[in-house]
């Protein structure tokens, strides 16, 4: 379950406009719950928009999900799920700006909702994207931010990362995983979430064999 923690018709709102693709960007320090927020959104939106559910470039088989190696390996109408783990090992991060695949990936998020997808992305800091990824995105979930966070996070999002390290410093430290700010066009605020059915601490530690390229 995901809920609202402050204005439920608004976060409604919000539930319903998964119905239509929409891209996530998730972001926050490392262990705050980022990847588990992530497939809590595949899970949610699978559901809701009843699609097949992809993985881009996971290590780990989950049951009940494709994965593919490449964003544009992605079939017109499904939800994908992207870890910021395999943004790096694949070549997607703004440092390789130059590189085919992201401008393949800028391209894809622009085509995504043409294409039906609905796309989550989960990265520590979002300067690790391409200007053109952040772009595209409809909708910003902050976990708990980092100590460093807000001086290094992109220029026009700092506010919304201050908010954020606010609203989770007045929460108990054992609450800060559940929880996420939200920002998008029908909910702003708080919301608190269970992990999906098939989470494991596996999943969390899915990229711990993975040489970076
Ligand atoms: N909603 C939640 N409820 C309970 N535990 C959670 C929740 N979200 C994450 N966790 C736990 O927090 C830890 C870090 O989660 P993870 O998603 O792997 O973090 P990150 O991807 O940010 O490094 C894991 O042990 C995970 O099981
Ligand atoms: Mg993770």
């Amino acid at each position: 379950m995901i809920e609202a923690v402050t204005n439920e018709e608004n976060f409604r709102k919000f539930y319903s406009s998964l119905e239509e693709p929409k891209i996530i960007l998730i972001a926050g320090k490392r262990r705050s719950g980022k990847t588990c927020l992530g497939f809590k959104f595949l899970e949610t939106i699978q559901r809701i928009r009843d699609l097949d559910a992809y993985t881009v470039g996971f290590p780990l088989k989950i049951e009940g999900i494709k994965n593919v190696d490449l964003v544009s390996k992605l079939p017109s109408d499904c939800v994908a799920f992207m870890d910021e783990a395999s943004l790096l090992n694949i070549g997607y991060s703004s440092r390789r700006s130059m590189k085919t695949r992201n401008i393949i990936l800028g391209d894809i998020l622009g085509l995504a909702s043409q294409k039906g997808i609905s796309l989550i992305f989960v990265v520590q800091n979002t300067g690790l994207l391409e200007l053109n990824v952040i772009r595209q995105a409809d909708c910003l979930a902050i976990k708990e931010p980092s100590r460093f966070q807000i001086m290094t996070e992109r220029r026009f999002l700092k506010d919304y990362f201050k908010y954020a390290k606010r609203v989770f410093s007045g929460l108990d430290e054992g609450e800060r995983v559940k929880h996420a700010i939200l920002i998008d066009d029908y909910y702003t605020g708080l919301i608190k979430f269970t992990p999906p059915a098939f989470w494991s601490e596996e999943i969390s530690y899915a990229f711990k064999n993975v040489n970076l390229k």
